[in-house]
């Protein structure tokens, strides 16, 4: 038996016991002739004590113990004279009789402990150490717990987990495909999913009404905090239902888990925003509304007034920073300067200081009077002491740009508080969205979504206006999850196609298999994918997915603990019929 209880589980009532323990030396502290040496496990730690007097050589190999040190004491449970009110195992400690080294350690390139001295690089190169941490542990276990949690939720709900394939062909969620080469069919490829998405909606084909799964999908797309080029979905969709039950369902799931992995309570419905006032108003498709500072149109007092940017702008917008009418000149040129950054890209940033006596101080002056300066701050909503800051130029660029400043500021004046969750729901997504590259249409959310049944007939005239019956929570700015109402009528599915610029035959050749589906019977269906990493790390009051992914990929898309990814060598790739040299001339 390597331990009788793990290093977090002795309390007072233990003293007297004779008990094994084996974990990992955190630290070791002599104190004249005793010596006192943390001993650490996922559990807790549990402090052992040597003394001189006792037993000497015991003593002197304590101390020889190194950080990292993985050892099995025997000894007895002794209630400590310093109790440590703060951790769980502080009253007692243990008298050591027998002390065994398992396995010597070198001493790790950082320290394991809760602020750790190593940086990102060095991390993530050990990442094994670096989950010795409890902090990094806590992130992994609120992870299971949520894991655990949506499986009995959904359980609970008659949802069926099904496993599908990772060998399969391009899947259409916008990104692109990771592919596989196959040896026994050269020249050919697969492609790992980007999501499950075309096997549930077989599944439901097959009659198997509520599907879930806990998945990893591969997208090869740019990296971001929040994006991982492996990532997990939970994904789920159901059979004859409208966007309404699934909305409900899904309200339910976020519900649970919060309450039973955070202890904390929505109360009421998850508010519910349009995808165009949710744009209009706070620039965003996943607006954070932990705080205010919406957007207002000032088009109608900024404009004809003689300055000219304002005057041949698609659109002036303008929001208020409560009580920031003293930022100084300093600070003004600083939030200039950041809007201004290619991240951001606007021109300039134009500021009026409503100050506490009434008066307005703003960086065009030249243009507007007091008047003119107070009916903006009017439209705003302003008060004395207030900030305006104003953005102009073309609409939609404009307001993703006044979307950047907001969430800065709002960071800024400490407004986004990541223990305060905000769930909103974001409806009536157009169903698609233009391309100036390709210039073509492409599906906002994926071409297997449901047109609104009212929208049908502007599909022929005005493509841009239809809107969809696709949905995504939005919690805190973070886009947690989103899914749709499906087509499940060939020949609407094939108008779909059509409309995307597919002709029959490419439709036919790559999704054929699913039209072909919905002519044997397919139930009216649709479904609901989220990011489990996000819903995680939001939950967990982080914008950053990586700490809680065990063994995550860096900016580059790069696993640099196992060195991925890497070359093959020739053998491998003469079987997988591949010449590279061949590939770079292209
Ligand atoms: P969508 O593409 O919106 O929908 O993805 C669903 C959710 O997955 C998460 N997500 C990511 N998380 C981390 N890294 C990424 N690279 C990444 N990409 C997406 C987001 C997102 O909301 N098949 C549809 C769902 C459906 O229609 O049912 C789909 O995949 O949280």
């Amino acid at each position: 038996m390597y331990r009788s209880h793990t290093c977090g589980e002795l309390r007072i009532e233990h003293v007297g016991n004779t008990v094994t323990l084996a974990g990992w030396v955190q630290r070791t502290r002599e104190m004249g002739g005793m010596t006192f040496v943390d001993l650490r496990d996922r559990y807790g730690i549990t402090q052992l004590a040597f003394n001189t007097e006792d037993n000497d050589d015991l003593n002197q190999a304590a101390r020889k113990l190194g950080r990292e040190f993985v050892v099995q004491i025997n000894g007895e449970v002794i209630e400590r004279s310093s109790k440590n009110k703060n951790i769980p195992t502080g009253e007692v400690e243990i008298k050591v009789n027998e002390l065994k080294v398992l396995n010597a350690a070198k001493t790790p390139p950082f320290t394991i402990e809760e602020e750790t001295d190593g940086g990102d690089e060095l991390r993530m190169k050990h990442r094994y150490l670096d989950i010795r941490r409890t902090v990094i542990q806590e992130k992994l276990r609120l992870r299971n717990k949520v894991a655990l949690e949506t499986r009995k939720y959904l359980d609970g709900e008659d949802f069926m987990d099904v496993e599908t394939p990772y060998l399969i062909k391009s899947t259409p969620e916008g990104a692109r495909d990771f592919v596989v080469p196959s040896r026994m069919n050269q020249g050919e490829f697969y492609a790992l999913p980007q999501s499950p998405q075309t096997f549930k909606q077989l599944l439901m084909v097959s009659g198997i009404d509520r599907y879930y799964q806990i998945v990893k999908c591969f997208r090869d797309e740019d990296l971001r905090a929040d994006r991982q080029p492996e990532f997990t979905q939970v994904d789920c969709e159901m059979s004859f239902v409208e966007q309404e039950d699934v909305l409900n369902t899904f309200e339910g799931l976020v519900k649970h888990l919060f309450k039973a992995c955070r202890g904390i309570e929505f109360e009421g419905d998850f508010p519910r925003m349009t995808f165009a006032e949710a744009m209009e108003t706070y620039g965003s498709d996943k607006p954070d509304i932990r705080f205010g500072m919406k957007f207002n149109n000032l088009n109608e007092v900024a404009k004809n007034k003689g300055f000219k940017i304002f005057d041949e702008a698609e659109l002036v917008v303008g929001i208020v920073a409560e009580d920031c009418a003293v930022y100084s000149r300093k600070q003004l040129d600083k939030l200039t300067k950041w809007v201004q950054r290619p991240q951001v890209g606007a021109k300039g940033l134009v500021y009026v200081k409503y100050n506490e006596d009434g008066s307005f101080k703003s960086s065009v002056d030249k243009f507007y009077s007091q008047e003119d300066l107070k009916e903006w701050a009017d439209h705003l909503g302003a008060k004395p002491g207030d900030l305006l800051l104003v953005l102009s130029g073309e609409a939609d660029k404009t307001r993703k740009q006044m979307n950047e400043l907001r969430l800065h500021m709002g960071n800024e004046l400490g407004l986004r508080n990541p223990n305060e969750f905000k769930p909103l729901w974001v409806v009536d997504f157009p169903l698609l969205e233009w391309d100036d590259e390709t210039e073509r249409y492409h599906a906002m959310h994926h071409p297997f979504t449901s047109p609104k049944q009212e929208d049908i007939e502007l599909l022929d005239t005005d493509p841009g206006r239809v809107r969809a019956n696709a949905y995504d929570l939005a919690m805190n700015g973070v886009e947690l999850g989103g899914g749709s109402i499906r087509i499940h009528d060939r020949d609407l599915q094939a108008l779909m196609f059509k409309h995307l610029g597919f002709s029959d035959e490419e439709a036919q050749k790559q999704f054929g298999f699913l039209m072909n589906a919905f002519e044997f019977g397919a139930p009216p269906h649709g479904g609901i994918a989220f990011g489990l990493d996000r819903l995680v790390a939001t939950m967990g009051g982080s914008d950053s997915i990586r700490d809680y992914i065990a063994f995550p990929k860096n900016n580059a898309g790069r696993d640099i603990m196992i060195d991925a990814p890497a070359t093959i060598d020739q053998e491998q790739l003469k079987e997988l019929g591949l010449d590279l040299d061949l590939q770079e001339e292209n």
